[in-house]
């Protein structure tokens, strides 16, 4: 074979796997699609992706199935899928965390810019201050004043390093100057557990995963951490109307691996959207305090630009509050 020959071999060889990639993605999916959700079930990444899960599995015409992989604050999950076959049939489902954990984790072993395909964004969730209900303090004043004085006695909840829960909770000691004793569990569903069971004193999280238990009664409730109070928890204030400067939404997002079929990423963008727009979804939403993005952030750009600049952003906030988990 000349050489002629041999690159005209290859070029077919080349045109032949393109053309069977579109095909494959024509069809897809032809199975069950899984998405991961980098934290223990009943919490609430795992609410918002099976909200999503479903009706994203009517859309597809496949099963569209929720896997927990909690731990190491979501970096287990999220390694999970960087390493995972690009082939549309693994998915994340993960928040803020994915821009946090680069700076927090100094050996993280993916890049959540260079790994991931974005597909995108899905909802922002405010987060909320809430206590075991017999927690001394009533109002936020007083327990900011409380969680001063007690320093490392008072217990806090959060989801490991690199959850939303911990992020919010190096915010508010960072804001109060003062050390809590932090516990980590796998998500904040079995955290939440502990708080409404009295073992731990507090967790700033969701308002996913908070909501019914403020109704309920079940736990103490001091402020949300959004700019305007919660329609569905209106006597709740906010952070900065109780005088703490912490503020924070929790955005979502949904990713394939790296290296995934773009016409498959647009399939999965459409399923996405149309999913954002289900009354089901959107009614749920909104009764945890919450509301889906418009189609427009639904998107691979709006979701690869807001995790670029929020990287930049944590990666001071982090390096300030001197805070890391190796
Ligand atoms: C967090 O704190 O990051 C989340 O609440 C974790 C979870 O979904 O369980």
């Amino acid at each position: 074979m000349n050489k002629n020959t041999v690159t005209l071999a290859a070029s077919m060889l080349a045109a032949g796997l393109a053309f069977s990639g579109t095909v494959l993605a024509q069809d897809y999916p032809t199975k069950p699609i899984t998405v991961v959700v980098p934290f223990s079930a009943g919490g609430p990444t795992d609410t918002v992706a099976r909200l999503i899960a479903e009706v994203m599995s009517q859309d597809l015409g496949q099963q569209v199935v929720v896997q927990n992989v909690g731990g190491a604050g979501g970096t287990l999950g999220a390694g999970q899928v960087a390493t995972a076959q690009a082939d549309g049939y693994t998915l994340l489902l993960h928040h803020i965390g994915m821009s946090t954990a680069p700076t927090l984790y100094r050996s993280l072993p993916y890049d959540p810019t260079v790994d991931f395909a974005p597909i995108g964004l899905i909802t922002s969730v405010p987060m909320t201050l809430v206590a075991k209900k017999d927690f001394e303090p009533t109002t936020l004043a007083e327990l900011m004043d409380y969680i001063k004085a007690n320093g490392e006695n008072v217990t806090y909840a959060h989801a490991g390093i690199g959850s939303a829960s911990q992020l919010c909770g190096m915010l508010l000691m960072d804001a109060l100057d003062t050390q809590m004793t932090t516990v980590p569990y796998q998500g904040a569903g079995p955290a939440m557990t502990d708080i409404i069971g009295g073992q731990i004193d507090m967790i700033c999280d969701q308002s996913t995963n908070t909501t019914s238990q403020i109704q309920a009664g079940e736990v103490k409730a001091y402020a949300v951490t959004t700019a305007a109070r919660l329609g569905n928890l209106p006597d709740l204030p906010t952070t900065a109307e109780g005088g703490l400067d912490l503020q924070i939404g929790v955005w979502h997002g949904l990713y394939a691996p790296a290296g995934t079929d773009a016409a498959i990423i647009t399939k999965l963008e459409a399923a996405l959207q149309k999913a954002l727009t289900d009354e089901t979804v959107i009614s749920r939403f909104a009764e945890l305090g919450t509301v889906p993005v418009t189609a427009a952030e639904a998107t691979p750009a709006a979701l690869t630009e807001l995790l670029t600049s929020q990287i930049a952003l944590w990666k001071g906030v982090i390096e300030a509050a001197g805070v890391y988990a190796d």
